[in-house]
């Protein structure tokens, strides 16, 4: 029986299929590891280039090809460490389907991560901007994470509090390729009291003939609505909102509410900021269904970038500049981009 190499190299690799963007793009070495105890080794391969982590690359506008080396992980066992009366610890490999996990996770009776189904992406990528959708984020659920710590060459596994999670933040936000995550771990409840809350749910169960939801169903609810709301990267590429909403201090929020009363504003965070709606603004700037050449703003959703076939990085960006320039002289509001910027500065 031969094993598979616990990593292996590629030169000049197409990177056209790892982003959802589906930007041509290249990438000088491609490093793929699927036994992560090698993981230093793989990388003492390829110094002094410089990283970028990949995962399906559902959050990143490849703006130029990346310098050095792409870093991709292929580990994908997902595994029970502690089975408790009221919750489970899943660990899971940074290889790992996100959605994959997910539905895992609930056909083994587990809850929690039923709002964030069908998710695109990586276990990995998970904690990076904290998903989040339909009001839960990953961070609520994350126990540790366990990564390589390249700064000082160690392998580290940081809790929950130390990875600093906010709204589509986190502390490896901060400091990109300085933490290359290898596995996450997830305190799942056994039980826990559904959120229905966010606009659309309990009207997707009704629609459904659910009346006694159960986190499962809650899931196949969330999964029908972003069916209908955002497009299939793989028909159309794009890499979800492309702007994140905007927060700001309750006054300001509330002043401009008084100004466009239809404008969406949604509770924010601890220190009482308030969160727009960046869709809402885009859109009263006509930008909706909007196409410069094959770059466009999709017809279903105003935060979604698209590309119609053979838009470059550089365009896609140059469109996303237009935009939040738009809303910055309409609404004295910036937005910023979600997705990592690669070979481009905000
Ligand atoms: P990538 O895009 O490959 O990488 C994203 C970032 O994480 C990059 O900075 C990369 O360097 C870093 N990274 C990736 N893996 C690792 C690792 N192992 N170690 C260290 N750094 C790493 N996001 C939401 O939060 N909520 C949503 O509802 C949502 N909906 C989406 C819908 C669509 C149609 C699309 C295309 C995207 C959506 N996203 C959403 C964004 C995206 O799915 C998430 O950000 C996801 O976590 C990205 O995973 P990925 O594996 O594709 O990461
Ligand atoms: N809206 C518009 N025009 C549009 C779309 C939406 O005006 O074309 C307004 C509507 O009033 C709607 C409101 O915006 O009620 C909110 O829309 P939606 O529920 O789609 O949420 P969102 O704020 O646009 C956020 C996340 C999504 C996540 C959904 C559901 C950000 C940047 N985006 O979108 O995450 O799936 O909520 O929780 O926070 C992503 O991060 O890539 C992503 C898709």
């Amino acid at each position: 029986m031969t094993t598979a190499a616990p990593w292996s190299l590629t030169t000049d690799a197409p990177l056209h299929s790892l982003n959802t963007f589906h930007v041509a793009a290249r990438a000088p070495r491609l490093l793929s590891v699927r036994d992560v105890a090698a993981l230093p080794e793989a990388l003492a391969a390829v110094a002094p280039s410089p990283l970028l982590v990949l995962g399906s690359g559902s959050n990143v506008l490849l703006a130029a090809d990346p310098e050095g080396t792409v870093l991709c992980f292929d580990n994908r066992e997902i595994t029970i460490l502690e089975h408790r009366a009221d919750h489970a610890v899943v660990r899971a490999g940074a290889g790992v389907v996100w959605h994959e996990l997910v539905m895992w996770s609930l056909a083994e009776g587990l809850s929690g991560l039923e709002n964030l189904a069908l998710i695109p992406g990586t276990v990995g990528a998970a904690p990076i901007q904290n998903i989040g959708a339909y009001g839960a984020q990953v961070g609520e659920f994350i126990q540790s994470v366990e990564a390589w710590d390249t700064l000082h060459a160690q392998w580290v596994q940081l809790d929950q509090a130390a990875c600093r999670f906010g709204y589509r933040d986190s502390l490896f936000k901060h400091e990109p390729d300085r933490y290359l995550i290898t596995a996450v771990q997830l305190r799942l409840p056994l039980l826990h009291e559904l959120r229905l809350d966010y606009a659309g749910i309990r009207e997707e169960l009704q629609a459904m003939g659910v009346e006694l939801p159960v986190a499962a169903d809650v899931a196949n609810a969330v999964i029908a609505i972003r069916r209908r709301k955002l497009p299939d990267p793989d028909v159309l590429g794009n890499a979800g909102s492309f702007f994140k909403n905007p927060m700001l201090p309750r006054e300001q929020a509330e002043l401009l509410s008084r100004q466009h009363p239809a404008l969406p504003v949604f509770p924010g965070d601890e220190e009482g900021n308030r969160k727009l709606s960046a869709a809402w603004m885009i859109q009263a700037c006509g930008w909706k269904g909007r196409r410069e050449g094959d770059a466009g703003v999709s017809p279903d959703h105003a935060l979604v970038l698209v590309n119609h076939g053979n838009a470059s990085g550089a365009e896609l960006l140059a469109l996303a500049r237009r935009i939040s320039a738009s809303v910055l002289e309409t609404f004295g509001v910036p937005i910023e981009p979600e997705p990592r910027l690669v070979g481009a500065r905000w």
